[in-house]
């Protein structure tokens, strides 16, 4: 099980729970304002854009090859982007957290 906290752009802290699927999956679940998931997870839409905190960097890992192709038509992508969809939720990942990009 893992704890995961979205900030949104309006600063609003939502604390969702899994143990599987994604990360944008259990976002849309919850509502947290910001992350659309329009492609459903694929990988297409960058609708998921979150910028991981910074101490939570290397316990999620970089971004695809992908992944990245698809940030760089995102604007207000950092060092820290990540498409949420590509985050897949297991117990090595409580306790981080992620700044929906907006
Ligand atoms: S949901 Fe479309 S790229 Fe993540």
């Amino acid at each position: 099980m893992a704890k995961i906290t979205f900030i949104t752009t309006d600063n609003e802290h939502i604390v969702v729970e899994g143990e599987s699927g994604s990360a944008m999956e259990l976002a849309v679940q919850n509502g947290v304002q910001g992350i659309d998931g329009d492609c459903g997870g694929v990988c297409s839409c960058a609708t998921c854009h979150v910028h991981v905190a910074e101490g939570d960097v290397a316990k999620v890992g970089p971004a695809s090859e992908i992944e990245q192709d698809m940030l760089e038509l995102d604007d207000n992508v950092t060092e820290r982007s990540r498409l949420c969809c590509q985050i897949d939720v297991s117990d090595e990942l409580d306790g981080i957290v992620l700044h929906v990009a907006g």
